[in-house]
């Protein structure tokens, strides 16, 4: 079992990971919280494969459980969602003390964390994600929240939970495409601040793919580990936490402009680092190799290096529209090394339509 600590201003916290820790889930959240009532939300899918075992372990351990499955997918994140559930919540005589579990991908993570933010003004709210990036992404931080039919996360807030409990054996019925995607996260943790996990990562290729034990719970942990020290210092975007969006302004743009569904967001986020170390190198800030190293780490987790760009002038104008661009200009992070990332406003329009051109 690996233990990572969170601290933010408003909240200390632990994040446990455990290979096969949903036998004891029950247990687990009766550390951080007296059993009382809780509400266990999750989705469809993952009631199917896992809910049973967790429903019982939760009820063994003297729970008073409500569970509430919706159907999976991004288009939960709405606040239809948000009042259903708060209805179940009244109707399951919820009060102040009892818990919302969120027990799934980063859908249900975000969903339910902005329910458990405002449900009473705020109710105890615990994190067990079952995709990779949930587990080394949306579970850890606190930003919880949904979509408007205007844009993606425009509604939501920071909330942290009580804890975060990870069981990593889920990922074993995972779709290999969605760990694969998840792994873009894990790589942008190795480039942001992590050396030794971006070498860890070149290492033990195979093994990770395969869902290996050891090897999931180690990237799985030190990927928790960066993400936690970067809140720990920054808890609600003044200024480190921006460097988490490495490969994300391109990202962001590629999502939105290429045709939403064509790409998983790892995808995007792998092409965007690809294109973030172009920038880097182009604007002498990296030395030559390192969109070498990006292509070829990121290729062999079978993650696409490059694409045809469609619509430069597109991309451009999603990026200046970002809620993370400032007073009009465009804001990057970028790489000096592996391991070592800085923000900078001072990339130009014209050095990003050179390069897009040049990811095709
Ligand atoms: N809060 C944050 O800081 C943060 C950060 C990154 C992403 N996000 C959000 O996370 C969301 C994406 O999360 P996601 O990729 O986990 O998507 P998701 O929750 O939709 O899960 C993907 C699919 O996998 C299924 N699934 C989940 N666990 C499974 C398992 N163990 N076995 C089999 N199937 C399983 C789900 O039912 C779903 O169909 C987006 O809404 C994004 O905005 C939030
Ligand atoms: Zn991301």
């Amino acid at each position: 079992m690996r233990t990572i600590q969170v601290k933010t201003p408003s909240k200390s916290y632990e994040i446990i990971v455990q290979w096969g820790g949903l036998n004891q889930i029950g247990g687990w959240i009766a550390k951080s919280l007296p059993p009382s009532r809780a509400a266990l939300l999750t989705d469809e899918n993952v009631w199917r494969i896992h809910g049973e075992l967790v429903e019982a372990s939760i009820r063994k351990a003297g729970f008073d459980l409500t569970v509430i499955v919706r159907p999976p997918g991004e288009s939960q994140k709405c606040m239809t969602a948000v009042s259903e559930i708060y209805d179940s919540l009244v109707e399951g005589k919820l009060d102040r003390q009892s818990a919302l579990i969120a027990f799934g991908g980063g859908v249900v993570g975000d969903l339910g964390g902005f329910v458990a933010s405002t449900y009473l003004r705020g109710i105890p709210f615990i994190q067990v994600p079952t995709t990779l990036l949930a587990q080394v992404d949306s579970s850890v931080g606190g930003k919880v929240g949904v979509n408007h039919p205007l844009g993606k996360n425009l509604i939501g807030s920071f909330y942290q939970p009580e804890s975060v409990l990870i069981d990593p054996a889920v990922l074993c019925s995972l779709p290999q495409a969605d760990l694969i995607s998840g792994l873009a996260e894990v790589i942008k943790y190795g480039v942001i601040r992590d050396p030794e996990l971006w070498t860890y990562l070149v290492e033990h290729r195979e093994k990770i793919l395969s869902h290996l034990q050891e090897e999931l719970e180690h990237i799985i942990a030190v990927s928790c580990q960066v993400k936690a020290d970067v809140v720990s210092e920054d808890e609600k975007e003044g200024g480190l936490r921006m460097i988490l969006n490495y490969g994300h302004t391109i990202g962001h743009a590629l999502e939105a402009t290429q045709g939403y569904g064509s790409y998983r967001h790892g995808e995007v986020v792998a092409i965007g680092m690809v294109a973030a170390a172009m920038l880097s190198e182009k604007m002498g800030l990296a030395s030559r190799g390192l969109v070498e190293d990006h292509r070829r780490l990121i290729g062999a987790y079978g993650l696409p290096v490059g694409c045809k760009v469609k619509n430069p002038d597109q991309i451009l104008s999603v990026m200046y529209n970002d809620k993370k661009a400032l007073r009009g200009r465009l804001r990057f992070i970028l790489a000096s090394e592996i391991g070592k990332v800085d923000l900078t406003d001072e990339v130009t329009d014209k050095l990003v339509r050179e390069i897009l051109g040049e990811l095709g």
